[in-house]
């Protein structure tokens, strides 16, 4: 018993005198170096047999101060005792580099997730970060996983100084909904959106037919989301597939990716059936207005289903000259101030770089035009929001002018034969713990392509998993 309490005082003696060493050199961050002490006390780090994928690019993160050092990965559960062993590697420092203990937290806050059909996936979306030097110019970060070690560039985050709006959109996987997209680009852009950044997996050739064309007009940016690769050969039969076994969750890695690589002011993350509206005016001032030298972080906006008569998807864009706006309760979306949001939630902003940031609700309206809004609710609302800030008919003209460039004038016949034989997949799938979740882009693969001749991203190697 003596002895025990004896280990104990020694041990606090330690933690103290640590805390007050660190405390003189203010570029540490108090939760790191407690982190790091409980690591060496009884930390294990994270070795070739634990089943974990990064992405390929670090990112330093100058928007805090002191700047931090983040990673993202997708892996199972870790326990807090749990750390990733990484050596930095530093510009203009010609001696070792810098060993470190980093720790994770999940994205979605919980793991495993708190959300039903993702509480059975083994693999959940990770941040591991770190405070670093002020001056340290790191240039790549090797991560040692006892006998495999995987390399990560190193990717630099500012504060953003460009007046204007990003959209994301998180990964589009069999995507039919093509009409979608050409609302969506006309909608935002007239909002103010000045470029967008779609992460692809998968769509039917007209989807792929239409980003193609805003890409080459220089709108939006297509980046990869291929499949996941697998895992390491001598512990691929311990574990499910990543592909298998990562559900939508694997949104927040692309989500919280994306947002680091916004340039404006204002970024937002929206589906291809969502556009957010102020009641008045256009989004771009309206948001700038309420958020600039304040401490507004996010605005967010209450969920308004929409639907038009006749409907894009069976005629042409006509029916957006006079939408019907549905009640129906649904999950918000939010813009937000690209200098000081830290985690993306999917439907609030889940942290800023500064704590003393905020969100408000907004004056306006996230519109969604869910292709079966129809079915939602047939109550009317007595809410009227516009999707163009200006004159409607030149924008429906516009879209129609686009739709005849894209597909040459023969506009292609819209099937929901697709959509339809995704939720049949989706419907049967039964989730079961640490093996099997509701994975629709490894699952539902070969079903899909039985219906369609879908156009997939190119497997760049985007996921490392060592070697
Ligand atoms: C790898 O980590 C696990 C769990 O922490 C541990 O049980 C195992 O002994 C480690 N293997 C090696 C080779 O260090
Ligand atoms: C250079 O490396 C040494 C040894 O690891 C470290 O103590 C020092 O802080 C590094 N210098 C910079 C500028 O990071
Ligand atoms: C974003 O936050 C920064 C604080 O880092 C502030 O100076 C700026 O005015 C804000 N900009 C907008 C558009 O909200
Ligand atoms: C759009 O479709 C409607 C009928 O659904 C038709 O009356 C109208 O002429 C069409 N407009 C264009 C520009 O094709
Ligand atoms: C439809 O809207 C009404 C009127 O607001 C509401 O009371 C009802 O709960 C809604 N039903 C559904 C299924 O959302």
């Amino acid at each position: 018993m003596r002895k025990v309490q004896q280990y104990q005082f020694v041990l606090i003696l330690l933690i103290f005198l640590i805390l007050v060493f660190y405390s003189y050199e203010p570029d540490f961050e108090y939760s790191d170096t407690i982190n790091e002490l409980l690591g060496i006390l009884a930390g294990e780090p994270i070795n070739a047999s634990f089943p974990i994928t990064f992405y390929q690019s670090a990112y330093v993160d100058y928007r805090f101060d002191p700047p931090r050092l983040r990673i993202f990965t997708l892996n199972k559960c870790v326990k807090s005792s749990q750390f990733l062993l990484v050596d930095l590697h530093i510009d203009g420092n010609n001696s070792a580099p810098v060993r470190k203990n980093i720790y994770g937290e999940p994205l979605s806050v919980n793991c495993p997730s708190l959300y039903a059909p993702a509480s059975s996936c083994v693999y959940n979306p990770y941040i591991f970060s770190i405070g670093l030097k002020t001056n340290a110019n790191l240039k790549k970060v090797t991560i040692h996983l006892g006998s495999r070690k995987v390399e990560l560039n190193v990717q630099k985050v500012y504060k953003k100084s460009t007046e204007g709006i990003t959209v994301c959109l998180q990964p589009v996987y069999y995507f039919s909904h093509w009409q979608n997209i050409v609302l969506y680009i006309e909608a935002w852009r007239a909002q103010g959106a000045t470029r967008f950044i779609v992460y692809f997996h998968s769509g039917t050739k007209e989807t792929w037919k239409v980003l193609e064309y805003y890409r080459d007009l220089g709108m939006i940016e297509i980046k990869s989301w291929p499949r996941f690769p697998s895992l390491p050969a001598d512990i691929a039969d311990k574990y499910p597939k990543i592909d298998d076994s990562v559900y939508i969750i694997s949104f927040f890695l692309s989500m919280n990716i994306c947002i680091l690589d916004i340039k404006t002011t204002i970024g937002t993350v929206a589906d291809f059936d969502e556009v957010m509206v102020p009641t008045n005016g256009r989004l771009l001032d309206y948001a700038t207005k309420e958020m600039t030298d304040t401490n507004v972080g996010a605005l967010s906006f209450e969920n308004q289903y929409v639907s038009f008569t006749p409907r894009i998807y069976t005629s042409n864009f006509s029916g957006v000259a006079s939408p019907e706006f549905r009640v129906h309760i649904g999950p918000a979306k939010y813009v937000f101030n690209a200098s000081v949001l830290s985690i993306a939630q999917v439907h609030w902003a889940g942290s800023f770089t500064d704590s003393s940031m905020r969100s408000k609700d907004a004056d306006g309206a996230l519109l969604h035009f869910r292709f079966d809004a129809e079915a939602k609710n047939v109550t009317a609302s007595e809410k009227h929001f516009r999707f163009f800030p200006d004159d409607h008919s030149t924008h429906i003209k516009n879209m129609h002018d686009t739709a005849h460039k894209i597909f040459d004038g023969v506009i292609p016949k819209f099937s929901t034969k697709s959509y339809d034989t995704l939720q049949k997949c989706v419907n049967r799938i039964i989730p079961v713990e640490d093996k099997v979740c509701l994975s629709t882009s490894g699952i539902c693969k070969a079903e899909m392509d039985e219906v369609e001749d879908w156009v997939y991203a190119d497997s760049e190697p985007i996921f490392l998993i060592g070697t």
